[in-house]
Order: C-alpha cells, then sequence, then structure tokens
C-alpha cells in the first residue's frame, strides 16, 4: 500500500498509536442500569435540536457490545482507545449518590483493555453533563466546579491506577461556546456572558480537579483537551490580519493563556471578561502531565463583502471542514513558542467523508489520503522540536456526530445502524498496515 511521503519509521519506537470516541457518541442503553438523564438527552429530544430528530438512545450501542468493539479496536493493531466517562452513568444526578452498575461498566472497559494490552486513555467530561446540575445552573454556576471536581477525585481513585491518562475536559470552547453562544450544542443557549462564565468555571473546574485527583494520590497522568487549529486571514490587508488575531484569541488563547499564562488574552472578540475570582488563575494554572490537541481544520478569516472562501488546496471534509494538514504542523510550533508545554498527545484528528458501504467495502480513499497526511504533519511538527508522543484518530467509528445526528461519519470503522453491523473501511486498513510496520520497524 502506498504511504506516501510518510513512513512509519519517522516516529519513535514508543510513539503510541490509537482510536478515539467519547460516550455519548456510542454507548446509547441511555436509560439502562440507573444512567441519570444528560444535556444531551435533554436537547436531542427537543425537536428541531438534531437533524433527523436523531439522538443518543442507541447510538452504536457499544454499552452492550462494548467487547467485540475492544477485539475491533485490538485488530486495528493499536496501542491504546481513548474512551469518556458518561457522568450521569456514574452518578446520575451530578452529586450524591454513586451507579454501581455504571461504574461496574467502566470496570470491565478498563480491565478487559489491560487483558488485551490496550492502553485506556480515560476522559472524565465530553459534554454529557448531568441535567440535574443543568437544572440548578449547570457550568454557569459555579458550585458546578466543585460538583466537576468531587466526580473527577472519585474516578480518579477508581480507575487512576489502571488507566495511561486522565484527561478533564475535552473540547471547552465547544462546551461554552457552541453549547451557550451559538446554541448549536446542548444546553442550547444563546448568550455572551453565560457562555464567558462558563468558560471561566470548565478552566477552573479542570485545575481543581487536577488538585483533587493528586491529592488522592491518582497516580496516571493528568491532563486537559483542548481543540487547537491556527487563524489565517485571507489577505494582507489590516482588518483581516486583525480578525485573524481576534480569533485566534477566541478559540485557542482564551483557554491555553489561562492555563499556562495565568490570564485571559487582550486581542479578542469577547467584549466582555467572566468574573474570576482571587486565585482563580492559580487553581486554573495547575501543571499538566500532558496536554491533549484536537486538530481538524485552520481558520479563516474575511472580513469583504461577500468574504473570501478558504482556497483549500486539498479539498474539503463532509462537515464541509477544509481538509489544511500543514495548518497541524503551523498550530503545534506556534503553541512551542507561546507556551511551556507538558508532552502533547493528538487526541482527535479525522475526517467525515460520505461513505458508501458497497460489497462489504467502503472505498473511503479520502480519509486514508487526510490520515497519511496529517501525520506527515505531525512527523514534522517533532522534526521541529514539538514532543508529540501519540495520536488518536477520530473516530473509532460512525457515530453521534452532536447536533448533526448519525448524517457525518468520521469512523474507520462503518457503523450500520439499523443492524449494527460494523465494517472495517479502507483507512481502518492503512492505519493498520502503517501502525503494525510501525511496529516491525521498531523492534
Ligand atoms: C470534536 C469532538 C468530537 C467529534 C469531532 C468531529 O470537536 O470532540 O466529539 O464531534 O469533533
Amino acid at each position: 500500500m502506498n504511504q506516501g511521503t510518510i513512513k512509519p519509521a519517522a516516529f519513535p519506537p514508543d510513539f503510541v498509536w490509537g482510536v478515539a470516541t467519547s460516550a455519548y457518541q456510542i454507548e446509547g442503553a441511555a436509560k439502562e442500569d440507573g444512567r441519570g438523564l444528560s444535556i444531551w438527552d435533554t436537547f436531542s429530544h427537543t425537536p428541531g435540536k438534531v437533524l433527523n430528530g436523531d439522538t443518543g438512545d442507541v447510538a452504536c450501542d457499544h454499552y452492550h457490545r462494548w467487547a467485540e468493539d475492544l477485539d475491533i479496536v485490538a485488530g486495528l493493531g493499536v496501542d491504546a482507545y481513548r474512551f469518556s466517562i458518561a457522568w450521569p452513568r456514574v452518578q446520575p444526578a451530578g452529586q450524591g449518590d454513586w451507579n454501581e452498575k455504571g461504574l461496574d461498566f467502566y470496570d470491565r472497559l478498563v480491565d478487559r483493555m489491560l487483558e488485551m494490552g490496550l492502553a485506556p486513555h480515560a476522559t472524565l467530561y465530553h459534554w454529557d453533563l448531568p441535567q440535574a446540575l443543568q437544572d440548578v445552573g449547570g457550568w454557569a454556576n459555579r458550585d458546578t466546579c466543585q460538583r466537576f471536581a468531587d466526580y473527577a477525585e472519585y474516578m480518579g481513585r477508581r480507575l487512576g491506577d489502571r488507566v495511561a491518562s486522565i484527561a478533564t475536559h475535552n473540547e471547552p470552547w465547544c462546551t461554552a461556546i457552541k453549547g451557550n453562544l451559538l446554541g448549536e450544542f446542548a444546553p442550547g443557549l444563546r448568550d455572551e456572558g453565560v457562555a464567558l462564565q462558563v468558560a471561566h468555571h470548565l478552566l477552573l473546574s479542570h485545575g481543581m480537579a487536577l488538585q483533587a485527583m493528586r491529592a488522592a494520590g491518582v497516580r496516571a497522568p493528568l491532563g486537559i483537551v483542548l481543540n487547537q487549529s491556527p487563524a489565517h486571514p485571507a489577505s494582507n490587508a489590516p482588518e483581516d490580519v486583525a480578525a485573524a488575531a481576534r480569533a485566534y484569541g477566541d478559540f485557542v488563547r482564551w483557554y491555553a493563556d489561562p492555563i499556562f499564562l495565568g490570564r485571559y488574552p487582550a486581542i479578542t472578540n469577547y467584549t466582555r471578561l467572566p468574573e474570576a475570582h482571587e486565585n482563580d488563575f492559580k487553581n486554573i494554572g495547575q501543571p499538566l502531565d500532558f496536554l491533549g490537541i484536537n486538530y481538524y481544520t485552520r481558520i479563516w478569516t474575511s472580513t469583504a463583502q461577500p468574504p473570501v472562501p478558504a482556497p483549500g488546496p486539498h479539498g474539503y471534509s463532509d462537515m464541509d471542514w477544509e481538509t489544511y494538514p500543514e495548518g497541524l504542523t503551523e498550530l503545534l510550533l506556534g503553541i512551542q513558542r507561546d507556551y511551556d508545554l507538558p508532552p502533547i498527545y493528538i487526541t482527535e484528528n479525522g475526517m467525515a467523508c460520505a461513505d458508501v458501504l458497497a460489497n462489504g467495502r467502503v472505498a473511503d480513499a479520502d480519509r486514508t489520503e487526510y490520515l497519511r497526511s496529517h501525520l506527515a504533519a505531525v512527523d514534522a511538527a517533532r522534526r521541529g522540536g514539538v514532543d508529540v508522543r501519540g495520536y488518536f484518530y477520530w473516530s473509532l467509528f460512525d457515530n453521534f456526530e452532536w447536533e448533526l445526528g448519525y448524517d457525518k461519519r468520521f469512523g474507520l470503522v462503518h457503523v450500520d445502524y439499523a443492524t449494527q453491523q460494523r465494517t472495517l473501511k479502507d483507512s481502518a486498513h492503512w492505519y493498520r498496515d502503517f501502525v503494525l510496520q510501525h511496529k516491525e520497524t521498531s523492534k
């Protein structure tokens, strides 16, 4: 198989290869074994919020098929599996009682991974806040930070000696901005003040969770997952250049500056600062054992009317996101310049394609090319001195893609939602071959 310009041997022997998923997107079993409601149950069951009225009620039925699903992960030859814990499954109301059946599910999942030689990488929050906490203000309520720190400590004590890493939040930008400013994600609000307060509390709860887990003696490396992109102006016109700097401020710096520099950035589109208490930045800026980066595309800013579109030399995904692998290298080199970084994992990177399953095969050449070119981009960043230790493809499966329901397919593995049949796409075979060759060359 042609692996183009990137060779498996470019990566060091201990480089971690993985695939990623999240709880609400694959588990289903929304009402089973004592699971509480999450804001995504409420949102997806609200007419008009999710394309085609899709919900995560069944999703990939992973709650029941987890064992065969782990066989698929192992069959890909990867080292690691990134998954998230559904807070309402383990603590239905977000405080108070713990749900043993929910906890057992993650115990079994982790134990089985360890038996199979797969490293479990857990994320505590991939957007499924217990609805009971939203009912008292959700992330806009400062008390939710303590609820999250308690949850983190409990899960840290429970799993922290067995998992390979624990990330607090996945993509706080999405929770804050898509959920509370753009109204596209649960809880579906459109309010800048609320959104920025939510972002602040996500960051604070992250820092409080790290402190709580460390105080409890959790041994697993602890970190956070941020979605980041470089921002490019459509022209050298000062308005476009300034717009790109503000967009980078909103998307990247609003989260990374508080964590690494102890303040919010000055260059931004936002018109206000959230309410912060004394010591908040000290609590937010806890040392990280690792930083997870999710990268999909670049940000493109044009102030012209109509706006100048991104040139898209490598095409676009089925999300209409421009494929731009060199942006990943640029981003990593940029954050390495701006911050004192811990080791980095690419915790998500992937492409939605309009896949067709025909005669048992999905010929997704575009996804393979996306994967190949982004691995080359990771290699280029590593050669530039960035300490990237691993790569997780998003996603293992086609799954519930939030407000777009089951319409967008990101998986290496195709899922037929009527039968729950899983089929490895061509890209999965390519990734497996690449990883296996890497193992060969690393012996
Ligand atoms: C990321 C999310 C993930 C998935 C991909 C496509 O923003 O973390 O759940 O939706 O995008």
